[in-house]
C-alpha cells in the first residue's frame, strides 16, 4: 500500500484544522446568527455545546482519522467491516460537505467582492448610509452572484488538488497570525466607539427571554459548523496525522482559538451596529455592511478593507478545501481515483449545486418564492438543515460509535499516545457515552417541540 502522506509536525496539523475551523463561520456567522437570537444567552448556550459536546466530537473524530489512516467511509469500513450501518455516518458526513461547501462558497464570493471593492477604491469615503444598499446590490445580482461563486470554487480545486500538507500549511502559517492581528486591530477600534458597551451587555448580558425554541438547535449547529464537526473534515484532516502527535492538546487548542476569535468577531461588528443604529438581527449581511463603515470612520478603508477582505477569503478558504478535501479522499480513496480527476469532478459538481444559492438573493424562485412558501429562501435552507441537523445528526452517530463500538484498546492508545493527559481519558469517555448523546438528543426533540 502507498504510505500516506502526513503534516510535517503536530504545529502543521494544528495549524491546518484551525484553518478549517476558522472561517467564515466565526467571522460572518458567529455574529449574525448571535444577533438573530437575541444575544447573551444564545451565546452562553453556544459556549457550553463548545465545551461540553464540540470538544469531545472533537476529540473522538481526529482519534478515528488518526487511527484508521483512512478517510470518512474507509475509516468506518476498517472498523466495522464493510457491509455495517455505521458506514452511514460516512456517506451522510459526504454529503454534508457537499451541501455546506456549495453555499460556503457563495458567501467566500462575497468576500473576494468586498476585496475587490476596497483595492479599487470603492469603498473609500463611504457614507454609513451607503453600507447596506451596496451589499444589497450585491446579493441580488445574479451575475456577480455566480462569476464569484465560481471563481472561489475554481479556487478551492486547485488547492485540494495540490494535494495537502503542501501549500495550505505553509501558507496558513502566515496568513492565520495575520488575520488575528487584524481582528485585534479592530477591536481596538471597537472598544473606543459609543456603543461598546452596549454591545458588551448585549453579547455577554446573559438574557433568556429572546431565546426560542429553535435556540438551542442553532447554538448546537453553530457550534458544529464552526468547529468543523460532524461530516468527517477533522477526521480527514486526523488521518494526515502521524501517530507521535498527541490529539488531546490539539483539540483544546483549535476549540480555544476557534471560540475567541469567533467572540472577538461579535465585539468588533456589535459595537459598530449599535454606535451607528443599525438592526443586530440584520442578517447574513451584517460583516460585509458595519466593517466598512467602521473602516471608513478610521479613514482607511482601501488598505485595510483590502487586508481585512482578503484575509477573510483566505480564511474561507483554507476551510472550504477541509470540505473538498472530505469528498475528494472518498474518491481517491475509496474509487481509487486520481486526485485531480477527484478534486475537479467533486468541486464542479458542488459549483453547479451552489447555483440555486448563489441566486438566492436576486431570482424570484429561490428567493422570494421559496420564502413565501416554506419561510426561508433556498441559501438558508440548505444552511439550516444541513448545519443544524445534519452535522449534529453526524455527531452524534461518531459519539455513539467512539464510546460504545469501537474496540478499548485502540481508543485507549488513540487518545493517550502523545499525550500526557491520562486522567481526562476517563472524562471524555463518559461525555461522549452520556452526555453527548442525550445532550443532541434532547435538543432535536425540543426543536420539533416534542419537550
Ligand atoms: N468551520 C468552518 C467555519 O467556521 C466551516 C467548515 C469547514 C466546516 N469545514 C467544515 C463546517 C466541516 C462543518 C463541517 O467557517
Amino acid at each position: 500500500m502507498k504510505q500516506r502522506t502526513h503534516w510535517e509536525s503536530r504545529v502543521g496539523f494544528v495549524l491546518a484544522a484551525s484553518g478549517s475551523a476558522v472561517g467564515l463561520g466565526n467571522i460572518w456567522k458567529f455574529p449574525y446568527v448571535t444577533g438573530e437570537n437575541g444575544g447573551g444567552f444564545f451565546v452562553l448556550v453556544y459556549l457550553i455545546c463548545v465545551a461540553l459536546v464540540g470538544l469531545p466530537v472533537m476529540i473522538a473524530e481526529i482519534l478515528i482519522g488518526r487511527s484508521t489512516q483512512n478517510s470518512p467511509v474507509g475509516a468506518f469500513k476498517s472498523l466495522s467491516g464493510t457491509k455495517s450501518p455505521w458506514l452511514s455516518i460516512g456517506y451522510l458526513g459526504l454529503f454534508s460537505s457537499f451541501i455546506i461547501l456549495s453555499f460556503y462558497s457563495v458567501v467566500a464570493g462575497w468576500s473576494m467582492h468586498y476585496t475587490w471593492l476596497s483595492v479599487s477604491g470603492q469603498l473609500a469615503d463611504l457614507k454609513p448610509a451607503e453600507a447596506e444598499p451596496i451589499f444589497d446590490q450585491l446579493f441580488q445580482s445574479t451575475r456577480m452572484n455566480l462569476f464569484w461563486h465560481m471563481i472561489f470554487i475554481g479556487l478551492t480545486v486547485g488547492v485540494v488538488f495540490k494535494g495537502i500538507s503542501k501549500g495550505v500549511e505553509r501558507w496558513s502559517r502566515i496568513l492565520m497570525p495575520a488575520l488575528f492581528i487584524m481582528m485585534l486591530i479592530l477591536l481596538g477600534k471597537a472598544i473606543f466607539m459609543d456603543g461598546f458597551s452596549q454591545a458588551f451587555q448585549f453579547v455577554f448580558g446573559f438574557n433568556a427571554l429572546k431565546f426560542s425554541s429553535t435556540g438551542a438547535l442553532k447554538a448546537l449547529g453553530q457550534a458544529f459548523f464552526s468547529l468543523s464537526l460532524g461530516m468527517g473534515a477533522m477526521l480527514t484532516y486526523g488521518s494526515y496525522l502521524r501517530n507521535q502527535d498527541g490529539i488531546v492538546e490539539a483539540s483544546v487548542t483549535i476549540s480555544i482559538l476557534d471560540t475567541a476569535i469567533a467572540l472577538i468577531s461579535s465585539l468588533i461588528l456589535f459595537p459598530i451596529i449599535f454606535s451607528y443604529g443599525m438592526e443586530p438581527a440584520a442578517g447574513p449581511g451584517l460583516v460585509f455592511i458595519s466593517i466598512p463603515i467602521a473602516l471608513s470612520q478610521m479613514g482607511s478603508t482601501t488598505i485595510f478593507g483590502t487586508l481585512f477582505f482578503a484575509l477573510l477569503v483566505f480564511a474561507a478558504l483554507t476551510s472550504a478545501i477541509s470540505m473538498l478535501e472530505v469528498s475528494a479522499s472518498y474518491l481517491i480513496d475509496e474509487k481509487k481515483w486520481t486526485r485531480v480527476r477527484a478534486t475537479v469532478v467533486a468541486g464542479l459538481a458542488a459549483g453547479l449545486f451552489g447555483i440555486p444559492s448563489a441566486l438566492s438573493g436576486g431570482n424570484w424562485i429561490f428567493g422570494s418564492g421559496l420564502i413565501s412558501l416554506i419561510g426561508k429562501n433556498w441559501f438558508d435552507s440548505l444552511d439550516y438543515l444541513a448545519s443544524n441537523w445534519m452535522l449534529p445528526l453526524g455527531g452524534l452517530g461518531i459519539a455513539i460509535f467512539t464510546a460504545w463500538r469501537m474496540n478499548e484498546a485502540l481508543r485507549s492508545k488513540g487518545f493517550l499516545s502523545g499525550s500526557n493527559l491520562r486522567i481526562f481519558y476517563k472524562i471524555w469517555l463518559l461525555l461522549l457515552k452520556f452526555l453527548v448523546p442525550i445532550a443532541i438528543v434532547l435538543i432535536f426533540l425540543h426543536a420539533i417541540n416534542l419537550i
